[in-house]
């Protein structure tokens, strides 16, 4: 094939890619894999069971269901839908969102390709601007969603060490620099991979950074409150016209309906939409359709409050505890689990790179996410960026462990310990 230079950047191996490859392998072809990698999120019974009653409810309503897969929505998404969001938003975040500040798009990786490239890029007048990542290590999808190189810069973060097999990182604001070419600025919270969450005070100053410069501030809320809300410490949300807001369903149990919505001032909701009639003429009708009623009632806060934190919160528990105990003699961090359904280990000086470990445990039949996939816009030699690895608690509590161990037995061999047989 003779491709375009589009064509050779979106082709080309990705760890994106390479992460979704193993996801449906683990998940969907019935492979003894022990899936620690990726963001599925865990099928909640009663939250199957909610999904799973309404869609029996649409399907003996012939007129809702040839609704629901027969017809197209309006480019920005479902309109009753984005009513009943503006008002639960309105309500919940104790801001004014109309909704001509919301659109739809097809998930939420779709709205970062979007935004990222509505603002960031090649511009007319010769200038090249980047989207800013205040806080290193971000989101693995970020990373190749830019449609021309170059496209990111990233900031790398003071480490605090809280004892001895914890840590956070802080975005280190003496180094964050809005300089010319900074078009955008972009935080995970909850952080994928560490299950950071920025703290309000960090939150606050990015705010203030983002209104003085001029820039838009997104803020990415897949883990977020209040849907799906799986956050364990206190968290204010925020939004001004300086702020876009990105949200999911997906993490809340609808990732297969692809259900992203954005919250935004009125011209980038005007401009999303009409970057969905051109790449995908309409968002998706079937999420809005399934969860309209959560949404409408607001009984997707209580629900996410009271089933999906709780049940997130019991797993990173049980997690840490096991790696308390298998990973014992072996010199490791946790990074502070403090929200989304993630464990991001640090190895300090570990003999092999994260890459190797990574390689290592799919031959034992783990699957992992190496961390030097989530450096999006850091290009300098960190030896960080190959000690750390991301896990996934969200699978079944006997995968998670079984996994835990493997990872546990493998490490001792790494660091040369003997493994008791
Ligand atoms: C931080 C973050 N943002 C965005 C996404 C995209 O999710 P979706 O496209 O399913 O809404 C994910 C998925 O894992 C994520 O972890």
């Amino acid at each position: 094939m003779n491709l375009s230079k589009f064509g050779k950047k979106f082709t080309k191996t990705s760890g994106i890619n390479e992460l979704m490859v193993d996801l449906d392998n683990a998940l969907n072809t019935g492979s003894e894999m022990f899936m620690l990698g990726g963001g599925a999120p865990a099928h909640i019974k009663e939250i199957d069971t909610i999904f799973h009653n309404r869609m029996v409810e649409i399907i003996n309503d012939e007129q809702e269901y040839a609704a629901m897969v027969g017809n197209y929505d309006g480019p920005s998404g479902n309109a009753r839908f984005i009513d009943a969001l503006s008002k639960l938003f309105s309500k919940e975040f104790g801001f004014d969102i109309k909704p001509e500040n919301i659109a739809l798009t097809n998930g939420s990786q779709t709205a970062f390709f979007y935004l990222f490239n509505l603002f960031a890029g090649d511009f007319s007048n010769g200038k090249k601007k980047k989207v800013l990542f205040p806080l290193a290590p971000e989101y693995i999808g970020y990373s190749d969603v830019g449609l021309s190189a170059d496209f990111f810069v990233a900031n790398k973060p003071k480490i605090e060490l809280i004892d001895e097999h914890t840590f956070k990182y802080h975005i280190n604001f003496d180094t964050l620099k809005i300089t010319d070419d900074i078009s955008a600025m972009c935080v995970s919270r909850p952080t994928n991979p560490t299950g950071n969450v920025l703290t309000n005070d960090e939150i606050d100053k990015l705010s203030q950074i983002a209104a003085e410069n001029d820039v838009p501030l997104i803020i990415d809320n897949a883990y977020g409150t209040p849907f799906p809300n799986m956050i364990y410490v206190d968290a204010a949300p925020v939004w001004n016209e300086q702020t876009i807001i990105c949200m999911s369903l997906s993490k809340f149990g609808l990732p297969a309906t692809r259900t992203g919505i954005i919250i935004a001032n009125q011209e980038i909701i005007k401009a999303v939409s009409q970057l969905n009639a051109i790449i995908s003429l309409a968002p998706g009708g079937i999420g809005p359709v399934i969860a309209m009623e959560l949404i409408r009632s607001g009984e997707i806060i209580e629900i996410s409050r009271d089933v999906v934190r709780p049940f997130y919160k019991k797993k990173m528990e049980k997690a840490v505890a096991l790696i308390r105990k298998e990973f014992e003699g072996v010199n490791y961090y946790i990074h502070k689990p403090e929200g989304a359904m993630f464990l991001w280990l640090w190895f300090k000086n570990m003999p092999i790179t994260c890459g190797e470990l990574y390689e290592r445990l799919k031959n034992n039949g783990v699957l992992v996410v190496p961390g030097h996939y989530f450096y999006p816009g850091l290009n300098e030699d960190w030896r960080h960026k190959d000690e750390c690895i991301r896990i996934s608690y969200s699978q079944d509590d006997k995968i998670v462990e079984e996994g835990i161990k493997a990872i546990g037995k493998e490490l001792k061999k790494v660091y040369n310990r003997a493994v008791p047989m």
